[in-house]
């Protein structure tokens, strides 16, 4: 089987997990985290970053730091990951939705004014598998009805939007470090930001809340979200190839479009943008409506060629759990409902090579034949 994601670790991964166990360092305290966390904040252009235990956790974070709750509203992309709405709804506020951009598969800036009314506390932009958001808009609408931004960054390492790092945009940003990421640490995330005061707060948060001079006195409630220093020692042994792997993601992108620009009956990636490049976190297609069958269906027929893929993400108005609670009831986005029954992403990890490129995209054609 070729695998949908594989990770290449084979810089100073080792040799600084070796590091870790030699001095014992293995808990949250170690000094990769430190490292880690300037080299990581540099390279996006922030002036602070909070390495935590997951991108989860990182928008858990984000979402408290920036005192959303009861009665605020959050606007947010219907096609999502989970981890995008889970603290606002936990905090009482309510999710407002935005419809996809059929092209790009981000949200469609240009239905969030409809969308603000007086409670709007925040926007959460996610760049989704390969293109930015268009950021400029949806910065423009926020500060003109000062409404804070926050930017899930954790499928765009790397990534630039009109010559500036994707990480840097609004009040905060956050990172994954799951392994199919362009920079892994096994788990973990990263809280960036540039005010202090959020900076603050968001270490707190992630540390339970100990309180520097009575520590086990809380004035609020935290997690334990903290990232261990072996964590750390990937991460920045990974961080240090980041360039590199932009390069990989691209020339892998670049050879599936070759290999696919003549197959009918599906839509690749769009390669480009007037704002930005795609990077390729990974490659996604949507089959038309001229082929008999979803995308569940395409990922059997790979399987069966040795080919491992995934289904795009399942929109958020769409999930049982929010349904139940009677959340989105009367919510439709014909646009995220379709990519998400006929969307799939091929093989896209950092370790795949040019033969398993050929021959997932041979797979793929043979399919939709
Ligand atoms: C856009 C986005 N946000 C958040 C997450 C959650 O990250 P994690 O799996 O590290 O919790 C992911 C994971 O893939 C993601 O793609």
């Amino acid at each position: 089987m070729i695998p949908v994601n594989e990770p290449l670790l084979d810089g100073n991964e080792k040799t600084y997990l070796l590091q870790c166990i030699e001095t014992g360092w293995i808990s949250s305290e170690g000094p990769f985290i430190k490292k880690f966390e300037t080299e990581f904040a540099r390279r996006v252009g922030r002036k602070h970053a909070i390495a935590v235990a997951n991108g989860t956790a990182a928008l858990d974070i984000a979402i408290e730091t920036l005192g959303v709750g009861l009665g605020d509203e959050v606007i947010l992309p219907t096609f999502t990951i989970i981890s995008c709405i889970c603290q606002i709804v936990r905090s009482g506020a309510t999710p407002v939705l935005i419809e996809s951009d059929p092209l790009t598969w981000n949200m469609d800036v240009r239905q969030i004014a409809a969308k603000i009314t007086s409670r709007t506390k925040a926007i959460v932009a996610v760049h989704t598998y390969g293109l930015p958001v268009d950021m400029d808009p949806l910065l423009e609408i926020a500060h003109r009805h000062g409404i804070k931004v926050i930017e899930d960054s954790s499928q765009m390492h790397g990534q630039i939007y009109r010559g500036k790092s994707c990480g840097s945009f609004g009040e905060i940003s956050t990172f994954s470090f799951y392994p199919n990421k362009l920079v892994t640490t096994g788990e973990g995330g990263m809280v960036v930001t540039d005010d202090a005061t959020l900076a603050e707060k968001a270490r707190s948060f992630r540390n339970l809340c100990f309180q520097p001079e009575k520590r086990f006195v809380h004035e609020s409630l935290g997690w334990n979200y903290r990232m261990t220093n072996m964590q750390a020692a990937l991460g920045l042994a990974q961080l240090e190839r980041l360039d590199e792997f932009v390069a990989r993601k691209r020339a892998l992108g670049r050879r599936y479009n070759e290999l696919l620009a003549d197959t009918p009956g599906i839509q690749r990636p769009c390669p480009r943008t007037e704002y930005a490049e795609n990077i390729y976190w990974v490659y996604g297609l949507v089959l038309d409506d001229t082929i008999p069958f979803d995308a569940e269906e395409a990922m059997r027929r790979l399987a069966t060629k040795g080919i491992d893929s995934r289904p795009f993400f399942w929109p958020m108005h769409e999930q049982p759990v929010f349904k139940k609670n009677g959340l989105f009831r009367k919510d439709r986005y014909p646009i995220a409902e379709r990519i998400a029954r006929r969307g799939i992403y091929l093989p896209s990890g950092i370790a795949l090579t040019t033969d398993q490129i050929e021959r997932s995209a041979q797979a793929l054609k043979e399919i939709v034949a």
